[in-house]
């Protein structure tokens, strides 16, 4: 199956990355959010970002002008019912993500593949809202997904070998790497993932370094892109507590357990760079050490 139309639910961090990466990659692509306000705000983040990559020289502007002619947002799910590849990128939730599925399955056409992004829940549990669990995989990005060079897929017992064969075929058409990964809470790379920055929520709790330090370490230390308590900030603290949550109760394994300063924080609403505020304070201009 060739994928030429592409539905993204959800326009968030992730959702309106991937939907970025797909129209430039030359895909139609359809967004949809759940209503006006959260439609425009994702598509002024997807605008910003292809902004970012015409002004760094890495898209020319006529290339940017064809994307935007590719890409369409809309609040209702109805209108994905032409696509080929519907990838979901809605809240880290298990019952959400089921009702999405269960939905997109009643408005998809047949041959349609549906695939999530999520960062951590096992595929069987949204493959099994449907009817078509040989045609549902996932397809996790990385954040920031117009920049990242990787999608993991996620094959679960039920996908098909045709649709895992399309989705890698979809993947690299977006200039990705693909990894294949089994269907474990976390898969690869929050499986390694999640345990060290978690680590580095101890080790701020207990005291073993400044934020500064810890993060200096890592990245002068280790040649990290970002410290590990910058990349929590990034990834959005309450989508690393959804994660380890969904990983413990998976694993029952103490790695995976929240720290009780993740959930303070994101209790306090300080999920990070999108509040202002994470072990960082964005609004007063603080940001990761040089
Ligand atoms: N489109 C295209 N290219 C862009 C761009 C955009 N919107 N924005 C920036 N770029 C390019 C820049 O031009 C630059 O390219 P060159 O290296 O060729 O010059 C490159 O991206 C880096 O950009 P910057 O110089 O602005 O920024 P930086 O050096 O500070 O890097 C970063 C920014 C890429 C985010 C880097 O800090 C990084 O890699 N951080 C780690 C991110 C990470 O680990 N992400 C994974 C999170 S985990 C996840 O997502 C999974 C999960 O489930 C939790």
């Amino acid at each position: 199956m060739t994928i030429q139309r592409v539905g993204v639910v959800g326009c968030g961090l992730m959702g309106s990355g991937i939907a970025e990466t797909c129209a430039r990659s030359g895909y139609d692509t359809l967004v949809r959010e759940v209503n006006d306000e959260l439609l425009r705000a994702g598509l002024e983040r997807l605008e910003k970002s292809m902004g970012t990559a015409v002004s760094r020289g890495k898209l020319p502007a006529e290339e940017a002008e064809a994307s935007r002619r590719r890409l369409r947002g809309t609040t209702s799910l109805e209108d994905l019912a032409d696509r080929d590849l519907v990838i979901e990128a809605v809240v880290e939730n298990v019952d959400e993500k089921r009702r999405v599925f269960a939905e997109l399955d009643r408005i998809c056409q047949p041959p349609t593949i549906l695939a999530s992004n999520t960062s951590s829940i096992p595929i069987i549990q949204m493959a099994t809202a449907t009817g078509r669990p040989g045609q549902i995989l996932g397809m996790h990005f990385m954040n920031p997904v117009p920049v990242m060079k990787l999608v993991e897929l996620v094959r679960c017992v039920t996908t098909s070998e045709a649709t895992l064969d399309t989705a890698r075929a979809f993947g690299e058409s977006l200039g990705k790497r693909v990894i294949v990964a089994p269907d474990r809470a976390g898969f690869i790379v929050n499986l390694l993932l999640v345990p060290y920055l978690l680590e580095a929520i101890r080790a701020l709790e207990a005291g073993v370094g400044t934020r500064e330090d810890i993060d200096t370490g890592m990245v002068l230390g280790c040649g990290m892109p970002m410290g590990p308590l910058t990349l929590l900030d990034f990834v959005g603290l309450d989508t690393t507590y959804y994660i380890a949550n969904i990983m413990f109760d998976e694993f029952k394994d103490p790695r995976y357990a929240p720290p009780p300063l993740l959930k303070q924080m994101v209790l306090a609403g300080f999920h990070g760079r999108k509040t202002g505020r994470g072990f960082y304070d964005y609004a007063a201009g603080e940001d990761r050490p040089a």
